[in-house]
Parts: structure tokens; C-alpha cells; sequence
């Protein structure tokens, strides 16, 4: 035997050769994705999937985070430094430091909320502001937009909206009579139309629901003094964000909702009045849908709901109460008790169709923690597959494997989880027919496992 044969038939030297190759391999993947740096975050359920803890951990590498469809209807969650923080209107990365956010020609934009926002986030950073880009084409939220949802909720007609007035200022949008960030800058146009709008609205209030009628000057005063303040804030979003991609920055199109809360898509009426697929990236800030490179879907381990509508796998029992309670299950806009339930497998693969996502990032694994047992439903016994059409009367067929009863919330690796919790990942895995690339057990921010 020679010296080469005698090296070369080593085992330390195959495994050298062996690691090296699996090295090279993941070296490679990160290089794909690292070189793919325009991704859609979106959720794949009801909403609350927790987008916002997702969109600030990725943050540190990006240069750009696009908020392009929704409004203060979301409350994105992101807990920094010990600290909780809820986005509703502005881009939830921003604590990242390096982030710019934009609010694209997609949002509805309430200026109350925004200036809000902005106080309460100079805590963090007193020079937030200049790190804020907001869309001329995106649409107002006004006080009558507000009063409308509110009447409406306290009508047969209520679906159990946020009662922040979305659907009402989306409708004027698609009316053709609303009015836009970039009107407030001819302030005698903004008088005409805001005039307009509310003869509009008063006879609505005086005549359908028998209130008060609303005057406009205060209104006018009220937005013309927000004018003076959002001025600088206030671009051609997609021309900024068509200069941002030939200087290949990195951009987060950060969405808000889920798909199944879509206003196509969705479990209509029961749903928000936009576009909540990563389709509506594209549209919302005016960039071509070749720019979303990827997608990534959010979805929880179980399953959630806020307001009315079908949701297959809802509990009404022990389990529902003890997920809404380890997993602190309130809206994080209205307060709201969400409603809760097992992952609901058919449900993730038709908004991940949606979305043409391979590829998920798990959140609230640690709640699972407290189960003894944990179910999914793998489909349902009178249907092949997710219709929103039938929600309402699908019977899902559940699995049941052993819970994993240990607290995992400091884990890191996924080497250190229990086997249980390895089997539940790798059912979620079979069932759905994507890859789960992250594993979130925590709300902090370093709480999370990459698989
Ligand atoms: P979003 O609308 O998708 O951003 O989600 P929300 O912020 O409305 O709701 C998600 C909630 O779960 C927030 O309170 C988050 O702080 C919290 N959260 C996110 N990820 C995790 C996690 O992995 N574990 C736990 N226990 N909480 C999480
Ligand atoms: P994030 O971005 C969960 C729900 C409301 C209601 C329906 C219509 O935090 O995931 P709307 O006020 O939009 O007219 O209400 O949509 N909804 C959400 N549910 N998360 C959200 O946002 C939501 N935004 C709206 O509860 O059922
Ligand atoms: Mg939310």
C-alpha cells in the first residue's frame, strides 16, 4: 500500500472531505441567499403571525423596509431591549438602525396615529423621522372613515373589522373620490375635496344612520397643520424605490394581514379591503413583480383569528383557552381575545400557493410547550382541499402526537430540541410540502432557531 492509498483510505480523511463538501454546500445556499435580498414577508393565516418580531430580526440586513398595502388596522409586534413595541403604520424594522421604511402608494395612512407612532418611537431614536419615506399616492384615513366603520360595526353589516376606517377609505379610493397624501399640498384642492366628501358622507350619517353631521373646517385645520409636519417625509415612492433597486439595496416588502384575511383570496366578507399576497408588493409601491425575488411566509405553530368568519380548526375548548392564554392571544390593535386553534395544514398550502412560498418561518413554537398532547389537522374528511367558499363547513381531520412538555425558549439549535418537537416540525414539513426555515420560540428577538 502507498502513502497516497494509505492517507486516502483514512476515515479522518473522507470525513474531512465529507464535512468539507457539506460546508461548501451550505456556503453555497447562503450565497444564493445572501445574492436574493428583495423578499416578501407575508403571512399565511388570519394575521398575527408574527410578522413583526420576523421583519425585525431579519432587519439588520437590509437596507429598506416597504410597508405597501393595509394600515392601522395592523399592529406589528417587536419586543427590543425589554421593551414591547407595536407598529401600526410604520415600518416595524426600523429599530434596526440601518433600515429606511417606506409607507407605499398601497397603504391607507391616518395621521393621528402616525404622529403617535413617531413619539412614541423617538424614545428609541430621536432622528426616526428622517429615516421615513412616505408614498404622495397613498390614501388618507379621515375622521369620517373612521365614523362610518364604527356605525357600520354596530350594524348587522359588522364583520368585526379594527374599526380604524380601512374599509371605508379603500372604498373611496376605488370610488374615485378619495383623497391622497399628495393633496394635501395644493391646500385649496384639499379643501374642494374634502368639502365634497363630506356632503358626500353627511347625508350617509343624517339619513342612513341618523347622527350628526360633521363640519369640515376643523377637520381642514387639523390636516393642514399634519401637512406642515408629514412635508418632509413625503416622496414619490415609486421613484425612490426604483433608485434604491439600481443601487442593489436590499429591500424587506413588509406585509401586513394574512392571505386568508386577502380581499380576493380570503374568507370573504370576512376579510380586510386589500390585497394581503405578495402580489401586492408589486402594486402597492410601484415596482415591477420581477423585484420581489422571494417570498417568505410567517405562519404560527397553531392557528388564530380576530373578528368574524369561518376558521375550520378553531377551539372552543381547553385547548383554544390555554393556546389564547400561554400564547398571550389579544389583538395587538383592538385588545380583541383572538381565537385559537390547531395548525391548519390546508390552510398554510393555499396561501402558500398564493404567495409561491417554499419556504416558512414558524413563530410561537414555545407556546406548543404547554400541551400534552398536540393536534393538527392534516385536511378534512368532506373536502380535498381549502376552498374560502365552503370555510364555514369543512371538518378537519386531526393528527395527535405526544407534546413535547419542556420549556424550549432558550434553545438556539435545532439539534437541541426535543424529539417531539423535531417530529412536529417534520409533520408540518410532510403535510405542507415546504421547508421550515426558521424556527421562532420566543418574542424576543434572538428567540429563534435556524433549521
Ligand atoms: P404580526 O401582526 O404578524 O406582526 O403579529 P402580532 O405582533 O400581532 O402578534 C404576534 C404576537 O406574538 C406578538 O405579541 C409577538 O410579540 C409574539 N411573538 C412573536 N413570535 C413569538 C414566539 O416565537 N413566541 C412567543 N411566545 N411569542 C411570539
Ligand atoms: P396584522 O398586520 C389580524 C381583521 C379584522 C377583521 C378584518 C377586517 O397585525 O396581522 P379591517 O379593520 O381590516 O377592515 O378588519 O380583518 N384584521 C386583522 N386580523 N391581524 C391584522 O393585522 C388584521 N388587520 C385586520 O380583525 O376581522
Ligand atoms: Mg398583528
Amino acid at each position: 500500500m502507498n502513502w497516497a492509498t494509505t492517507v486516502f483510505k483514512n476515515p479522518r480523511f473522507l470525513d474531512f472531505f465529507r464535512n468539507l463538501n457539506e460546508n461548501v454546500l451550505t456556503f453555497l445556499n447562503l450565497y444564493v441567499q445572501l445574492a436574493i435580498m428583495k423578499i416578501a414577508v407575508v403571512g399565511l393565516q388570519w394575521g398575527d403571525e408574527g410578522k413583526g418580531k420576523i421583519v425585525d430580526y431579519l432587519g439588520k440586513n437590509f437596507d429598506i423596509d416597504a410597508r405597501f398595502q393595509g394600515g392601522t388596522n395592523a399592529g406589528h409586534t417587536v419586543h427590543f431591549k425589554g421593551k414591547k413595541v407595536i407598529f401600526h403604520l410604520i415600518p416595524c424594522g426600523l429599530l434596526n438602525k440601518n433600515l429606511i421604511g417606506v409607507i407605499g402608494a398601497g397603504c391607507v395612512f391616518d395621521p393621528t396615529v402616525f404622529f403617535n407612532e413617531l413619539e412614541n418611537l423617538s424614545k428609541f431614536d430621536p432622528d426616526i423621522s428622517k429615516r421615513i419615506k412616505i408614498s404622495k399616492f397613498c390614501h388618507l384615513i379621515m375622521p369620517y372613515h373612521i365614523l362610518l366603520d364604527k356605525i357600520r360595526e354596530e350594524t348587522k353589516q359588522g364583520i368585526g373589522t379594527t374599526k380604524k376606517g380601512i374599509g371605508a377609505t379603500y372604498e373611496d379610493k376605488y370610488s374615485r373620490v378619495g383623497i391622497r397624501m399628495g393633496d394635501l399640498f395644493n391646500p385649496e384642492l384639499f379643501k374642494e375635496k374634502l368639502r365634497a366628501n363630506i356632503s358626500r358622507k353627511n347625508v350617509i350619517f343624517m339619513e342612513i344612520y341618523h347622527t350628526e353631521p360633521l363640519s369640515d373646517s376643523e377637520i381642514y385645520d387639523k390636516y393642514m397643520e399634519y401637512a406642515e409636519r408629514l412635508k418632509p417625509m413625503i416622496v414619490d415612492d415609486t421613484k425612490f424605490l426604483s433608485e434604491t433597486v439600481a443601487n442593489n439595496k436590499n429591500i424587506i416588502f413588509e406585509g401586513a394581514q394574512g392571505a386568508l384575511l386577502d380581499i380576493s383570496f380570503g374568507t370573504y366578507p370576512y376579510v380586510t379591503s386589500s390585497h394581503t399576497i405578495c402580489g401586492s408588493a408589486s402594486i402597492g409601491l410601484g415596482l415591477p413583480p420581477f423585484n420581489v425575488e422571494n417570498v417568505i411566509g410567517v405562519t404560527k405553530a397553531y392557528t388564530t383569528r380576530v373578528g368574524l368568519g369561518p376558521f375550520p380548526t378553531e377551539s372552543d375548548t381547553e385547548l383554544g383557552e390555554n393556546l389564547r392564554k400561554v400564547g398571550q392571544e389579544f389583538g395587538s390593535t383592538t385588545g380583541r381575545p383572538r381565537r385559537c386553534g390547531p395548525f391548519d395544514v390546508s390552510v398554510v398550502k393555499y396561501a402558500a400557493r398564493l404567495n409561491g412560498v417554499k419556504e416558512i418561518i414558524l413563530t410561537k413554537f414555545d407556546v406548543l410547550s404547554s400541551l400534552d398532547k398536540i393536534k393538527i389537522a392534516v385536511g378534512y374528511s368532506n373536502a380535498k382541499e381549502f376552498d374560502p367558499f365552503i370555510a364555514g363547513e369543512l371538518s378537519p381531520v386531526y393528527e395527535e402526537i405526544s407534546g413535547f412538555k419542556k420549556d424550549i425558549s432558550q434553545i438556539r439549535n435545532f439539534d437541541d430540541l426535543p424529539p417531539e418537537a423535531k417530529e412536529y416540525i417534520k409533520l408540518i414539513e410532510h403535510y405542507t410540502g415546504l421547508r421550515v426555515k426558521y424556527i421562532s420560540v420566543g418574542p424576543e428577538r434572538e428567540a429563534i432557531i435556524k433549521k
